[in-house]
């Protein structure tokens, strides 16, 4: 496997706050990874480690094999990045701004207006190329602002928070048109995120951040499935008789039930399987024709995982 970012026991303190607390992690090359955790759990310090604009204390981060300390000029030209700020210049026209950041990184113009043309074309943006980018609505100020990260065709590309700010409606739009670029491109992805069903319908491959601990890395059906406090549903016949929904509720593999339309929503403790309630259900007259297992999404396993690790 070859890896476009390698970390050991990545650490680094602001103070006595530890900001970023011994990551391990390796990003494959081609993966879209999104990196998890609510404000101020490390995210942007992690990116800024990896471009060598914080010195780590501890631990080592690699960027294709290189130092980003002491080898930051080359890992910084073959990576693109958005972070706070989006670097784009308000009073130019969205074309302008492209054509600026091109200059910068010495493209040949033509092979530069091909590429503005192939980005804005994919964002929807062409047909308003010449329009000044100060009067645009933020959705549209970041989907450039991604585009002037991937510009010069980056090997590893850093969006941090691309969708910050932005009202559902323009996050979903950005997110869509993310995954369209995304496909073409042969680059790696590092976004980070707060909100969780981003990263799930966007990335193959997440890690959670909390309190600057990495507490959970692999595929986001990874996540999924290792979901303790399962919430299954049964159907059948007489589950909803008082006597039964208090029996269930003295259970210890049972958190929390609910009788909804006929029908049982049961939250099971920790990893409880859902065989000791069916067998409850039964031995109480009930008959059971259907148990499923809800497929928790990434949102609801990553509030697990904190609420976990709070515990
Ligand atoms: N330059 C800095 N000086 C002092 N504290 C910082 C600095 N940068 C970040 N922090 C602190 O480090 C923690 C992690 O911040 P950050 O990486 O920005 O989190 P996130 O991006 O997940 O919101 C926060 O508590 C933040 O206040
Ligand atoms: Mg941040």
């Amino acid at each position: 496997m070859n890896y476009s970012i390698e970390c050991k026991q990545l650490s680094k303190n602001f103070g006595t706050l530890r900001a970023v607390q011994g990551v391990s992690m390796q990003i494959p090359t081609g993966s879209v990874f999104g990196l998890l955790g609510p404000n101020g759990s490390g995210k942007t310090t992690t990116i800024r480690l990896m471009l060598g604009l914080l010195q780590p204390d501890a631990g080592s981060v690699r960027v294709f094999g290189l130092d980003p300390i002491s080898q930051g000029d080359q890992v910084r030209e073959q990576c693109g990045a958005l972070l706070e700020h989006t670097g784009l210049y308000e009073r130019l026209s969205a074309e302008d701004n492209l054509q600026f950041y091109g200059q910068l990184w010495h493209m040949p113009q033509r092979e530069l207006q091909a590429r503005i043309k192939e980005l804005l074309g994919k964002l929807d943006l062409w047909d308003r190329r010449k329009e000044i980018v100060g009067s645009w609505s933020r959705g549209m100020k970041q989907k450039l602002a991604v585009a002037r990260a991937m510009l010069h065709q980056p090997k590893l590309v850093f969006l941090d928070e691309p969708t910050s700010g932005l009202d559902p409606v323009a996050a979903a739009a950005l997110n869509n048109d993310l995954l369209k670029l995304v496909k073409d491109e042969q680059a790696t992805i590092f976004l980070t995120t707060h909100i969780l069903s981003e990263a799930e319908k966007v990335c193959n491959l997440v890690g959670v951040l909390r309190r600057g601990e990495l507490i959970a890395f692999g595929g986001p059906h990874t996540l999924t499935q290792s979901t303790r406090n399962a919430i299954v549903d049964i159907f059948g016949q007489g589950l909803t008789d008082p006597a039964i929904l208090e029996k269930l509720r003295n259970m210890p593999q049972v958190r929390q039930v609910e009788a909804v339309d006929g029908h049982l929503e049961i939250g099971l403790e920790g990893t409880a399987e859902p065989s000791e309630v069916v067998k409850t259900l039964v031995m109480n007259g009930a008959s059971v024709d259907e148990v499923r297992r809800r497929k928790a999404g990434l949102e609801e396993s990553f509030l697990k995982l904190m609420e976990e690790e709070n515990a």
